[in-house]
């Protein structure tokens, strides 16, 4: 029998105004898509904006459905879309903010699993790291330099 132990490594910004102008501004189209969630079940809004290689960027936000599983996060919306209409341009970064109606969201919010697995999909077709950026409404913005820091043992194609 042997053990392995697993690391991973995140960068913590006070706040937004800590990222570079870059990343700043990929932050603020996330939380201007924030504004378009349509949640009314979970009142929980989430942004997120995508910065690909060619300077577009692109935005999802979650969608929500009266039969509960039928709606998607979005991350999903978001990466989904690029590859709709950008299919052969490498997604560099992605910002991802959260906020809830009923409370305050001052903590970092991940991006779920399934959302981490279909982001992934993408950064292992382009063969290059996609820069993760999450935060709540306010506070702390954490950073990875890849999905796969984010999923450890990640399934890929070469499973099948
Ligand atoms: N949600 C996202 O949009 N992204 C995530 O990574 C986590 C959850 C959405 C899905 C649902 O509309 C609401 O947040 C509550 O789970």
């Amino acid at each position: 029998m042997k053990e392995i132990k697993i690391e991973t490594q995140l960068t913590i910004f006070d706040s937004i105004n800590e990222l570079d102008k870059e990343v700043k501004e990929l932050m603020e189209k996330a939380i201007e898509a924030r504004k378009n969630a349509y949640a009314p079940y979970s009142k929980f809004n989430v942004g997120a904006a995508l910065l690909l290689e060619n300077g577009q960027t692109v935005i999802g936000s979650n969608q929500e459905n009266a039969a509960y599983p039928s709606g998607l996060c979005a991350e999903r919306v978001a990466v989904f879309h690029a590859g709709a209409v950008f299919p052969n341009t490498r997604i560099l970064k992605i910002a991802i903010t959260a906020g809830s109606t009923l409370t305050a969201t001052t903590k970092p919010i991940p991006p779920c699993g399934s959302c981490r697995q279909s982001l992934f999909e993408y950064e292992f077709k382009q063969d290059s790291g996609i820069e993760v950026y999450f935060m709540g409404e306010t506070g702390e913005v954490y950073k990875s330099d890849s999905i796969q820091n984010l999923l450890p043992l990640t399934f890929d194609k070469n499973f099948l």
